[in-house]
């Protein structure tokens, strides 16, 4: 126990910043802008959205995140908020023992259960009322 009365969630360095877009080639293209350079693409069944990861050479990677189908969560967020930040996320060691200490300190999670991100990747939601942002945690496979 800390002396803030809780245990902090044991996050890693950032992964990677995401962007909502409604095309992901125009989106990479103006990326280059930045030296970004597309690395990885999939569509994530269950969740609605083609991610495309870019790299930007000695910084962090910018998730690109556009829908599939018209029920994904992302078109709901780019009708109210447009093209724009749509969470950050940070690397855990361990998601289901991130999960038990974001859940002792009483953070309201989005999903309290891991769920499969990209690259087969095991990720889990803290709800942007907790912190300002939307915030992912994920545990790399
Ligand atoms: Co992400």
């Amino acid at each position: 126990m800390s002396p803030t009365g809780f245990d902090a969630v044991p996050v890693g360095p950032l992964d990677h910043v995401a962007i909502a877009v409604h095309d992901i080639d125009t989106a990479a293209d103006r990326y280059r802008v930045l030296g970004a350079e597309l690395t990885h693409r999939e569509v994530v069944a269950g969740q609605g959205v083609e991610v495309a990861f870019l790299e930007v050479p000695g910084t962090t990677t910018i998730e690109l995140l556009c829908p599939t189908n018209d029920e994904s969560p992302i078109v709901r967020f780019l009708h109210s908020r447009g093209e724009s930040l749509h969470h950050i996320c940070f690397r855990v060691a361990d998601i289901e023992a991130a999960l038990a200490v974001a859940r002792k300190a009483g953070v309201r999670m989005i999903d309290d259960v891991p769920r499969d991100g990209a690259r087969g990747s095991r990720i889990a939601f803290i709800h942007p009322e907790a912190l300002g942002v939307l915030v992912e945690l994920k545990q790399p496979a």
